[in-house]
């Protein structure tokens, strides 16, 4: 076997042939907006591998502690491709409009709607069907499977059945933070789910308290006129809070129980990379909401409010999808949290600090 080279190992020949667009010869423009496109495309294709890798360890029937900084680790990776990809559509908007407009209409009707990694990646995460924005009657997953006409749009249409087939990151997370030890109890343990209510109801009492507090606090800074505004506030808040860490479904229960008590003791060695494990999570949903914005703003200055090459509304359709939340949980968890001198005294200490020896 010959020695290899840089272009051999990279396949340097062979990718780069493969930005000819649709007649092979690009404009300088054109060939931009293509190496722009392949690149994004080459990062979602790494973050969906980092993701599985984090999702399969998170959906083990049990997750050993020393494993939790593997999962940090991948998702943290993620994080840092989502952060350079929101960064580098600074380099798409060097495209201007009227320059986009000389070719685009040879694009039409393919679109960044057809990303099929993108819809794996979201699938994968777990955005569920019920939540997508549809527009003209359809969703893009639909769409997608519309286009199985040719043996690529097939073998596209099959990775996403795949995808959909997958345990998703969020279901597996939720599986994890069920099995919380919890106030030193652990699921299974005889008087588990009497512990769980009490520490649930305790912590709901204080959050009580301290929001009551709140509104004193605010009425005094501001006005006696804004009390009726401000106690309705924060009823409601309190109400959304109480709905939210006593649904019904026990595991769902349990689920949030773990989650509030990992954001509570989060100084807990224990707890320290769980911790650390829901900031990674929390950071990649806030990526994935930037990117969507930041794409939604490069796309407005490119071409206005006109109609995709999709055929979508463009701008207000990529708007509605900013508002996709995969991991509502750790969102309203943030809303229940009581300072660290209010909440309920740990029990079942010792089974949270560093194993001896
Ligand atoms: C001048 C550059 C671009 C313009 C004008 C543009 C425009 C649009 C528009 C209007 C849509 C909505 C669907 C439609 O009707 O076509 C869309 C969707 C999308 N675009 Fe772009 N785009 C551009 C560049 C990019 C780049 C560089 C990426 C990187 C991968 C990208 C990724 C996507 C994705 C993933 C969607 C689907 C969004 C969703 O349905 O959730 N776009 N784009």
């Amino acid at each position: 076997m010959s020695t290899p080279t840089y272009w051999d190992y990279l396949r340097l020949p062979d990718l780069l042939e493969l930005q000819g667009g649709l007649d092979g010869q690009p404009s300088p423009d054109e060939l931009h907006f293509i190496v722009v496109h392949q690149s994004f495309e080459l990062w979602f294709k790494l973050v969906l591998s980092q993701l599985r890798l984090a999702r399969d360890h998170l959906a083990a029937p049990r997750l050993p502690e020393e494993r939790v900084p593997f999962v940090v680790h991948h998702l943290g990776r993620v994080n840092a491709i989502l952060r350079l990809c929101v960064e580098q559509f600074a380099v798409m908007e060097t495209l201007p409009p009227q320059d986009f407009l000389d070719f685009r209409d040879k694009l039409v009707p393919s679109s960044g709607f057809q990303s099929f990694q993108m819809r794996e990646l979201e699938l994968v995460l777990g955005l569920r069907q019920d939540q997508r924005i549809k527009y003209a009657g359809t969703d893009p997953l639909a769409h997608i499977r519309a286009q199985s006409h040719s043996p690529a749009s097939a073998k596209v249409a099959g990775k996403l059945e795949a995808a959909m087939a997958e345990t998703t990151l969020h279901t597996s997370v939720m599986a994890w933070l069920q099995r919380t030890p919890i106030m030193g109890s652990n699921p299974g343990d005889p008087d588990d789910d009497a512990m769980v209510d009490a520490f649930l109801s305790e912590y709901l009492a204080k959050t009580e308290g301290h929001q009551r507090e709140g509104i004193e606090t605010l009425v005094r800074a501001l006005s006696e006129n804004d009390r009726p505004a401000i106690t309705a506030r924060v009823e409601a808040g309190l109400a959304a809070t109480r709905a939210f860490l006593t649904p019904d479904d026990r595991e769902a229960r349990r689920a949030r129980a773990g989650l509030l008590f990992i954001e509570s003791y989060r100084e807990l060695p224990l707890l320290a990379w769980p911790r650390l494990l829901l900031d990674t999570v929390c950071e990649l949903e806030e990526q994935l909401l930037l990117f969507r914005n930041r794409h939604a703003r490069m796309v407005e200055r490119t071409i206005g409010r006109r109609v995709g090459t999709g055929g979508s509304s463009g701008v207000d359709y990529l708007d509605q999808t900013a508002s996709y939340r995969v991991f509502p949980e750790l969102w309203a968890v943030r809303s229940c949290l009581l300072p660290r001198e209010r909440l309920p005294g740990l029990r079942g200490g010792e089974r949270y600090g560093f194993a001896a020896g």
